[in-house]
């Protein structure tokens, strides 16, 4: 039996979805499963996603197209769902590379619903954090915040606009209206370097008076149109049929349950609901129609990025200050600090340390992810909304650490503080996290630290095989947050997994 059909089980919808800040290794659960899959399917987020698909020896990084296209040709179809925010022009950028490595995508399909991202939702987005003195989110800029706020003040574009050209003219022109109200409280200097990036087609829609240039994002969206029409479907519906007839159904997660705008550290947050609930809703689907629920978690550590309150971080502040610095990359990092490493005695060091062993930096801006030990009051919280099963990703990147610590409660040490009926006072002893940041804020982690496994787990393919230490640590996590362990991953490759 393959891993893929072992892992599913009896399940014929399988969800998979973090249970941290994003970056755990979805992908390649997503790829796994996409071997068993007949239909994949996104239903949240965008191009602020990002996964790495390898063709061959060559490593892409995708943002829209989903994880499973290796498939296409096999007769999986891929469906981009109508709770995903679309942005057409990363897509036919995708497909490009798609079409240069001679991949086929004949079962691709787009939601008509998708909520349309336009150059404005980009613009908006980039403006808004660059002018932030306070407030600042740390986004991608891939204008997933303004896209979602127009959808819920319903003046959203989507991408069925873009195949009828009057109602896309009449929508775009009442929403750039709108939008020029708001930009006029900018400088527009900086509006025009920003529509200069490349993601807005280096200048193409700037104009001087008005700032977006309405004619030449129509010229340059009806275009879009006419290249994706053949993929744009009421893709609800099909999901749907499918799951009435049973067939094998694989829901791609986006980001992470600490990141959903519903249930995450708002407003630290993207701005869909990257749960299990959202991803269920953003396919068409129903939560209760999900037979299995994959939550992931790293083993045994956690990163984030962008802003908000990270309680276990290494380094803390200077931790989070360092991460958000501008023009830090891997290469710079490693060149600062050559020495660094997971058991450095300085936890700022021990962090970067931590990003350089499990390679975390942001797939979709390079950033380097802020890192901190697994934080068992958040996954408590999580574990609510996405269930007991879960899966350890990216074990080995712990293999040489002398000591593993686990955040196995919090004492508050903020100013009083009411949420709900409850009272938060110093002292106070938190066991499962509240994703409020007022609160996280002030939550001081409480240690357990246990030896590492000193050994290269990496080729290692049965559970009795694995290091006493590493399986004393699984079962402690397991008792201690009440999840049952479906799967450990060892490394990056797909046979690199022990299914339990
Ligand atoms: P946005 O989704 O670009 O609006 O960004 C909002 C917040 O979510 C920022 O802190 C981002 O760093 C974070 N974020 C968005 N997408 C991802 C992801 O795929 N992985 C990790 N963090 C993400």
């Amino acid at each position: 039996m393959s891993l893929a059909s072992k892992l599913a089980g009896k399940a014929s919808t399988v969800a998979v979805v973090c249970n941290q800040w994003g970056d755990t290794g979805k992908g390649k659960f997503v790829d796994l499963l996409g071997e068993w899959a007949e239909v994949i399917a996104r239903g949240t987020g965008g191009a602020n996603a990002g996964h790495t698909v390898r063709v061959g020896e060559k490593k892409y990084i995708f943002h829209l197209v989903p994880s499973g296209i290796l498939y296409d040709a096999k007769g999986t179809w891929n469906i981009i769902g109508g709770g995903t925010a679309f942005d057409p022009r990363a897509m036919v950028e995708e497909l490009g590379i798609l079409d240069r490595e001679g991949l086929s995508y004949t079962h691709l399909l787009i939601a008509q619903n998708a909520r349309l991202v336009l150059p404005q939702h980009i613009l908006l987005d980039r403006v808004q954090e660059s002018a932030a003195k306070q407030g600042k989110i740390g986004t991608t800029g891939r204008g997933i915040g303004p896209v979602y706020a127009d959808y819920y003040a319903r003046m959203g574009l989507c991408v069925n606009d873009l195949l009828n050209k009057d109602s896309f003219r009449k929508k775009l022109e009442r929403n750039l209206r709108e939008k020029l109200r708001l930009l006029r409280s900018y400088d527009p200097a900086v509006i025009r370097e920003i529509l200069h990036h490349p993601h807005l087609e280096q200048g193409r829609f700037w104009e001087a008076r008005e700032f977006l240039n309405s004619e030449a994002i129509i010229e340059a969206y009806t275009a879009y149109g006419r290249r994706l029409e053949g993929m744009i479907r009421e893709t609800d519906v099909f999901v749907r049929e499918a799951h009435a007839k049973k067939q094998r159904i694989l829901l791609e997660g986006a980001q992470g349950n600490l990141l959903s705008v519903d249930i995450g550290t708002y407003p630290f947050v993207t701005s869909s609901d990257c749960s299990l609930r959202g991803l269920a809703q953003g396919v068409g689907l129903r939560e209760r129609d999900v037979d299995l629920c994959l939550g992931i978690v790293r083993g045994f550590y956690m990163t984030r990025v962008g802003e908000g309150p990270f309680p276990t971080e290494l380094g803390g502040a200077q931790s989070a200050v360092w991460c958000a610095t501008a023009g830090i990359t891997k290469v710079t990092e490693a060149a600062q600090f050559p020495h660094a490493s997971l058991d450095d005695q300085d936890s700022f060091s021990q962090g970067i340390g931590l990003r350089m062993a499990g390679d975390e930096y942001g797939a979709t801006t390079g950033r380097p992810r802020r890192t901190g030990w697994l934080d068992l009051p958040l996954l408590r919280y999580c574990l609510a909304y996405s269930g007991p099963e879960v899966i350890f990703t990216k074990l080995d990147v712990l293999d040489t650490a002398k000591e593993i610590c686990i955040c196995t409660e919090y004492v508050y040490k903020g100013p009083e503080y009411r949420l709900g009926a409850t009272l938060f006072q110093k002292g106070m002893k938190i066991r499962t996290a509240v994703a409020d940041p007022e609160i996280l804020a002030y939550c001081v982690p409480v240690y357990r630290c246990f030896p590492g496994w000193h050994t290269s787990i990496s080729g290692v393919r049965d559970y009795a095989a694995l290091p006493r230490a590493l399986k004393d640590l699984t079962s402690f996590v397991e008792k201690e947050v009440g999840v049952r362990v479906r799967v450990l991953s060892v490394g990056p490759d797909r046979g690199q997994t022990i299914v339990l």
